[in-house]
């Protein structure tokens, strides 16, 4: 069964905004990537930004270079953004801890996944707000470009500095009990 077009709607990129980023700051959503041997990966993120550049609908996500999905992400440039509204705390607390190096984080937990209709990156089918995207731009933060000492003296202690990826949204979902 095709679950995206039973269980969700096709809708535009904005309508979960709000939600989106408060699930951000209450817990995380999952990003998808698939990694060079076709096997896809989920971490967790608290950070991502939705918005308008290039008279497109962007979702930037920002991804230290440590992680094993920034190496997912150079090799296949395509992403989803999967966001729960409630549950799922055990699965974003494992895929926040443990690294797909190591570790199937979709075998391990059973996520139930199905193939973004737009880009070939699977999308979580029991979150609530789905965004399949296109890498358009990526840009390495270097400590010059941070101009807050603060900043960078709290979260790049070591370095480490985050990319950003700027991602084309292609398709936004929503499941449909939430409508
Ligand atoms: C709540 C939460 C939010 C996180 N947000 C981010 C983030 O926005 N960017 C990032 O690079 N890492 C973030 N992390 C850390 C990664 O999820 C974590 O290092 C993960 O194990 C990386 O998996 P990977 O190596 O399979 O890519 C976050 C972790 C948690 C628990």
């Amino acid at each position: 069964m095709n679950v995206l077009d039973h269980r969700f709607r096709r809708v535009e990129p904005w309508v979960g905004f709000a939600e989106v980023q408060r699930q951000l700051q209450r817990g995380g959503a999952f990003l998808v990537a698939v990694d060079p041997q076709g096997r896809p990966n989920a971490m967790t993120i608290g950070w991502a930004l939705l918005g308008t550049a290039w008279y497109q609908p962007l979702l930037l996500v920002l991804v230290r270079p440590s992680r094993y999905t920034h190496a997912c992400l150079l090799h296949s440039g395509q992403f989803t953004v999967n966001v729960p509204l409630a549950g799922m705390r055990k699965e974003l607390e494992f895929c926040g801890e443990k690294s797909g190096r190591d570790v199937d984080k979709f075998k391990e937990l059973g996520l139930r996944w199905e193939m973004g209709r737009e880009i070939s990156v699977p999308v979580l089918i029991d979150c609530d707000l789905i965004y399949e995207c296109q890498v358009v731009s990526r840009v390495d933060l270097r400590p010059e470009s941070i101009l807050s000492p603060e900043v960078l003296g709290r979260y790049y202690p070591h370095g480490n500095l985050h990319t950003l990826f700027f991602g084309e949204i292609k398709a936004a979902w929503r499941a449909r009990q939430k409508a």
